[in-house]
């Protein structure tokens, strides 16, 4: 039975929570929030300790693992003390807003032998998982292009945008990584470019975007392309095509039903997108804790790793020097 804290009730981690509740090889010990309400609601429901302190639950002995679901500026410094105690940890994205700190944080996990795995949830989702073991098996041959389109139902609130980061280190991010996995080469090479064509008064106030495309190339050549916008007024738009030197990948949105509508006035009509991550990848975040625990009780490596964090940044921070500059960025 692997022992497990999850610190931050908020919105994702809920969903931890969940995910360590619903595994019959973990045992949610705590739940740690300094949102006294927001903790205790969430602890309940699950049987599990409510505590105020983050670092305290870190540091209880019947805790084996914890699951970092706190804001972005918090996770280098739990993530820090965990590993520092011996414990396993799922750290959300992104590992720091900045690259430097990111380094760091990464370097020292790996100096000190830690297991630390990143919550790039995408790589557990179902369809993208046989995508990625379509790829292994050689059904498409050599890759040659990822096109990825990531496109969310709607803008954030401003407070939302104010602490993001902007939009490269926290919603391109996943993509990026996605990328890289598919890819399974590193870009060598970043071009993007950046709009602001949904709210630009709020945008321009945080020197930020909603309107993104990025291009990578690899050293051998392979090409991905990211498209990502902050509206598509038709919902939460999550799709990658992969073309190989023998086919081509590719698979559908995912919406509650498949039924479709035939009427005199539409064909084909259906219903609307998943809406939003946390309907559209509810089953990739329980894959992915399973995968953590998995790991964790069969001393196997994690699936993803602190460096994987650090990676997608870096892309992430090529992106943005290349708006910055109009020029192509080598990584
Ligand atoms: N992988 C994904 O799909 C995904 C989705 C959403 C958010 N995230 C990431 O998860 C993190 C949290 O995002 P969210 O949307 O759940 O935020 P949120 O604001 O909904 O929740 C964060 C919670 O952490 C609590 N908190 C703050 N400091 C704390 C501390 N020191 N110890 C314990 N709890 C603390 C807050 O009180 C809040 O309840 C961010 O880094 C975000 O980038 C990832």
């Amino acid at each position: 039975m692997v022992r497990i804290a999850v610190l931050g009730a908020g919105r994702i981690g809920k969903i931890h929570a969940a995910s360590v509740a619903a595994n019959p090889k973990a045992k949610l010990v705590a739940v740690a929030d300094p949102f006294g309400d927001a903790v205790r609601t969430v602890a309940e429901a699950h049987g599990a300790d409510a505590m105020t302190d983050a670092m305290e639950a870190i540091a209880r002995p019947d805790v084996d693992a914890v699951v970092i679901g706190t804001p972005t500026d918090t996770h280098v410094g739990l993530m820090t003390r965990a590993v520092e105690l011996g414990k396993a940890v799922l750290c959300e994205k992104p590992i720091d807003l900045d690259i430097a700190e990111s380094e760091k944080a990464a370097a020292n996990v790996e100096r000190l032998g830690g297991k630390v795995m990143l919550a790039f949830n995408r790589r557990f989702d179902t369809t993208f998982a046989e995508i990625r073991r379509s790829i292994d098996a050689g059904r498409i041959g050599e890759v040659r292009q990822v096109v990825i389109s990531s496109r969310d139902p709607g803008m954030p609130p401003a407070a939302y945008v104010k602490s993001s980061g902007g939009i490269f280190r926290d919603m391109t991010i996943h993509d990026l990584d996605m990328a890289r996995w598919l890819l399974g080469e590193e870009p060598v090479l970043v071009s993007a470019i950046g709009s602001r064509l949904v709210d630009a008064p709020l945008l321009e106030q945080y020197d930020d975007y909603d309107t993104v495309m990025v291009t990578l190339q690899t050293a051998s050549g392979k090409q991905a392309v990211i498209n990502n916008c902050r509206e598509a007024v038709y919902g939460y738009d999550q799709r990658v095509e992969v073309l190989g030197s023998t086919g081509l990948l590719t698979h559908d949105n995912l919406r509650p039903t498949t039924m479709r509508l035939t009427t005199a006035e539409m064909t084909d009509a259906q219903e609307p997108l998943l809406n939003f991550f946390l309907e559209r990848y509810a089953q990739a975040y329980r894959a992915e804790m399973n995968a953590f625990v998995d790991a964790i009780a069969d001393g196997k490596p994690m699936p993803t790793t602190v460096r994987d964090g650090v990676l997608a940044l870096r892309l992430a921070e090529c992106a943005v020097e290349s708006v910055r500059t109009g020029r192509a960025v080598t990584v």
